[in-house]
């Protein structure tokens, strides 16, 4: 059995199942829920190449790998659980090892927003803002620092609840998240609704760019 798999064997026997990884030999492959995502988003994932890419709520790192695979010449995943980063981390150093991907190289974890420096061409926020929001709850906020980590044309691949939606409630943030604060926040980029997210039935996606 290769390290690789006997890596993502340990993992699922955390039990732990948001981004799970499989093993076909020959590198890691999508879950899933990863693949539902990946269908979601269809042909805005498919080329990197040049491109610097922020993967903020990185998880076990599944999207930040994809971007280095498809070309970007950097790839950062953020994330503020400190057991999501490591086995993102020792995903990256075995795969390097065992298969040889370069392109692992050009992919760093970082375990605190404030750590993040830069502008990117890409900002990927998936499932995650309303935890940002929940820290802070202030959109201008966020969304000012997201214009400062943004480059010229880059664009934000957005995905998470809307009001009114079963997530904001549970976590407590109904009344101050309304669809209307949220849309006046975005009103300083384009932005434009994709649809649905395929992996929960009431989550909305939408794509924001300068
Ligand atoms: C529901 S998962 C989504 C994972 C990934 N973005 C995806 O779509 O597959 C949410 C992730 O965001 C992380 N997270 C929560 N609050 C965060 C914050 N303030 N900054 C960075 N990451 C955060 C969690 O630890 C978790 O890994």
């Amino acid at each position: 059995m290769s390290s690789v798999r006997a890596l993502v064997e340990e993992q699922l026997g955390t039990g732990y199942r948001y981004q799970q990884f499989d093993c076909n030999g020959v590198g890691l492959l999508p879950g899933t829920k990863v693949s539902l995502k990946m269908e979601a988003w269809g042909d805005l994932l498919k080329d990197f190449t040049g491109d610097s890419v922020l993967d903020i709520g990185c998880n076990l790192g599944f999207f930040t790998f994809l971007a280095a695979q498809r070309g970007a010449s950097k790839s950062i995943g953020v994330d503020v659980d400190r057991k999501r980063i490591d086995w993102a981390e020792r995903f990256r150093r075995q795969v390097r090892v065992e298969f040889d991907h370069e392109w692992m190289d050009r992919v760093e974890f970082l375990l605190d927003l404030d750590d993040v420096v830069g502008r990117f061409d890409y900002i990927f926020m998936w499932s995650v803002y309303h935890h940002m929001f929940k820290l802070h709850p202030d959109h201008d906020y966020w969304f000012q620092w997201l214009f400062e980590h943004l480059a010229p044309d880059g664009q934000i691949l957005f995905e998470g609840p809307f009001t009114p939606d079963y997530i904001i409630e549970r976590i407590g943030l109904g009344d101050v998240w309304t669809r209307e604060t949220l849309e006046a926040a975005m009103s300083r980029f384009s932005w434009r609704y994709l649809g649905p997210a395929k992996h929960t039935g009431g989550r909305e996606m939408v794509l924001l760019w300068r």
